[in-house]
């Protein structure tokens, strides 16, 4: 299992854990945990309405593609830490990490 903890827009932060091996990005992990994520592109790494801060464990995580780069330097509410979720793969460079959902909520 790969355990890592999420924080919602409320500052709860919460333990999700996944099975190795499961072949989703994070975005989509999110959404099965029941996070308020719009995910508008689907996945394809162009809304950035999967924005999320990696608070702990952003060294152990593959560096941020240039796609990756473009759509967040978009975002005015970009930090250093910050990621596109959909673009993250669930696999053991996760383990311990704390993600923080940046993204706006959805109107
Ligand atoms: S879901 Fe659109 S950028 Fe991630």
């Amino acid at each position: 299992m790969i355990n890592f903890i999420v924080e919602d827009r409320n500052g709860e932060q919460r333990p999700v854990e996944v099975p190795e091996g499961i072949g989703l990005n994070l975005m989509e992990v999110l959404k099965a945990s029941d996070y308020d994520i719009m995910a508008t592109c689907g996945g394809m790494g162009l809304c950035a309405t999967c924005h999320v801060q990696v608070l702990e464990g952003h060294d152990n995580l593959p560096p941020v593609s240039d796609v990756e780069l473009d759509i967040l330097d978009t975002l005015p509410s970009a930090h250093d830490d910050s990621r596109l979720a959909c673009q993250l793969r669930v696999d053991e460079s996760m383990e311990g990490a704390l993600f923080r959902i940046a993204s706006e909520e959805p109107s």
